[in-house]
């Protein structure tokens, strides 16, 4: 029996869309993506622009607030976040109580959810002033406690963060262990960090926007629904994929496979082999952050006087990809992902980091799409129907009569 228990009788027909392929759950003006043209735009500014323009806070402000921050509301938007980079005590000994190696990305996960406990003056959805300070406390907190997931599960000891450094210098340093008055940034590395972020800042409703949303939805607090969003994220189809890409590359280098044969097991579907960092919900053209990306793999790469095998090898598959009917007929082309785990190796961060700063990037979209659900008159729970297909009614069985 195949029904659709109504809810109230004037609901009326209800659609079946799984994945969401054509259902808009909102009007958003944040993000723009014309998949087919291979465009993005954040508040109508051209990504491209932005990614090499713009710095991280100043698109964090352009996402939350809607327009790019004059010189004061810049300083003060990034003194409101740098100072305040420093997390309760009482975190060290929860990252501690985690297995070693424990996913930094669950570890994240938990982290952000635990600011719900230690952070309960900004609990307030409907609170501006308190809204304001928990966008504050999670976009300088979230790369500390980023940091110290790594640390943690190196072993290492955990550093303050110091705030006469920006928030990315503090990140890197705090990631890799150095004391602060040896610290001295490399700039090509801080601004590929920077570049990176925010060509990961928003994607409109994506699988964790919509995670943010959906729980947001209920009036659940901002750190919650964004610990949702991290949860969504880790996984290989959305986030998880950065760092699934940089697998696929080592098995391929490991095991010698020619890349063509590589790709023959692709296109035959075997073992359910995909080319990971290929293939996009939205774009059906080169997704423009990949372009990007590439420029700063080969920047990165040549500053850290790296040579990676896997990036030739990652071109081949592109090259490969780029001429083969398979991939022309189902327009699958790299999308962010392809590139960035080979520019995060070379920086020194281990893979099941990569997901983590897809998340740190993320964080001003999911609180701009947030903030944009709460304050939204349309706004309803989301709830969606169901077509039910289980058993009809029927009555219950006593456990000595069933077989
Ligand atoms: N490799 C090989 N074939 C692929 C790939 C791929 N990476 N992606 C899609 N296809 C094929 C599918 O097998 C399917 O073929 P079929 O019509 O013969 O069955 C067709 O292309 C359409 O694929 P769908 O899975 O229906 O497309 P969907 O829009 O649902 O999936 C997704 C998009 C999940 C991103 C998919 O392309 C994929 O799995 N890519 C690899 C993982 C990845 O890189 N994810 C990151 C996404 S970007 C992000 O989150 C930052």
């Amino acid at each position: 029996g195949i029904s659709v228990a109504p809810l109230r009788k004037e609901t009326g027909a209800v659609t079946y869309d799984p994945g969401f392929m054509n259902t808009a759950n909102t009007k958003s003006s944040i993000t723009y993506i014309d998949g087919d043209e291979g465009i993005l735009r954040y508040r109508g500014y051209p990504i491209e622009q932005l990614a090499e323009k713009s710095s991280y806070l100043e698109v964090s402000y352009l996402l939350i607030n809607g327009e790019l921050p004059t010189k004061g509301q810049l300083e003060n938007f990034e003194s409101s976040v740098e100072r305040r980079t420093l997390l309760d005590e009482r975190f060290k000994r929860m990252f501690d109580s985690f297995p070693r190696d424990a996913h930094p990305m669950a570890v994240m996960q938990a982290g952000v959810s635990a600011l719900s406990t230690f952070y309960q003056d900004s609990l307030d959805p409907f609170n501006e002033e308190q809204v304001r300070l928990s966008t504050y406390r999670l976009l300088a907190k979230v790369p500390t406690m980023a940091a110290y997931a790594q640390r943690v599960s190196a072993g290492h000891a955990l550093l303050y963060p110091h705030n006469s450094l920006s928030l990315i210098e503090n990140f890197l340093r705090l990631t890799f262990g150095y004391p602060a008055e040896e610290y001295i940034a490399d700039p090509v590395v801080v601004s590929a960090m920077e570049k990176l972020l925010i060509l990961h800042a928003d994607h409109e409703q994506n699988c964790s926007a919509s995670a943010v949303r959906l729980v947001g939805s209920s009036q659940a607090n901002l750190f919650t629904s964004i610990s949702a969003g991290i949860g969504a994220l880790s996984g290989p189809a959305h986030g998880g994929a950065n760092a699934a890409v940089m697998a696929m590359l080592n098995e391929i280098r490991d095991s010698g496979t020619d890349p063509r044969r590589f790709m023959d097991k692709v296109k035959n579907k075997e073992d359910g082999v995909r080319l990971m960092g290929f293939g996009h919900r939205v774009y059906k053209n080169y997704d423009p952050r990949a372009k990007f990306v590439k420029s700063i793999a080969d920047d990165v790469l040549e500053r850290l006087g790296v040579k990676d095998e896997r990036l030739e090898l990652a071109m081949k598959l592109e090259e490969i990809a780029l001429n083969d009917d398979y991939f022309i007929e189902r327009r699958l082309y790299p999308n962010v992902d392809f590139y960035t785990g080979i520019i995060y190796k070379a920086m020194g961060f281990p893979t099941n980091m990569f997901t983590v700063l897809f998340a740190i990037g993320r964080m001003p979209g999911w609180i701009a799409q947030w903030n944009e659900m709460i304050h939204d008159p349309e706004t309803k729970i989301g709830r969606p129907r169901q077509i039910y297909t289980g058993e009809h009614a029927r009555d219950y069985v006593s456990m000595e009569e069933r077989t």
